[in-house]
């Protein structure tokens, strides 16, 4: 019988480091590629307006922008915002004065506020791209983004103000 010796193997754990835009600036993350957005924008940078409700793109409280788009954050992965402008409900105005954010003041919008982040993110995306939605416009855009308040009327409403006053 012939014994071989092996050399001693040295096991070394790479470090990669992710640069993403987030509000147009840069951070770096070393989060494995898989791991959802959501996770990376609350917990690593401090971010937390953006809330996590189901993890399953069930809710819509996770809403966030990618390049411009309304987007679920729980199931967004690190590998697939490379190069991509992500924007948050913490990007959309520099003093809480987005015209969506005072409409929704002005409407007594929120009332537990758990679902708002995400509301407004979503129509922050309608009214980009249509500055007059109709009311099947806000419904479809808004489809899906749960609001267990009940707070629907008050959207609609604020959304329509916000337009009125040309929000975007
Ligand atoms: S937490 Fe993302 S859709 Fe519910
Ligand atoms: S305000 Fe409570 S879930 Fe929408």
């Amino acid at each position: 019988m012939i014994y071989i010796s092996c050399p001693e193997i040295v096991l070394q754990e790479v470090r990669i480091v992710a640069k993403i835009t987030v509000n147009k600036k840069t951070y770096e993350t070393d989060a494995d590629p898989s791991t959802p957005v959501l996770w990376i924008i609350r917990d690593e940078f401090g971010l937390t307006g953006t809330k996590f409700g189901c993890g399953i793109a069930q809710c819509g409280s996770c809403t966030i922008h990618i390049d411009g788009e309304p987007r679920r954050a729980c199931i967004t992965t690190l590998a697939s915002v490379a190069g991509k402008e992500i924007t948050t409900i913490e990007g959309i105005s520099t003093a809480s004065d987005h015209p969506l954010q005072k409409a929704w003041i002005e409407n007594d919008v929120p009332q537990c506020g758990y679902c708002q982040s995400g509301q407004i993110m979503a129509a922050a995306g309608l009214l980009a791209k249509k500055k007059d939605p109709t009311d099947a416009d806000i419904d479809a855009a808004m489809n899906g983004i749960i609001c267990r308040c009940g707070t629907y009327n008050r959207i609609r409403a604020a959304i329509k103000q916000a337009a009125m006053q040309g929000g975007k």
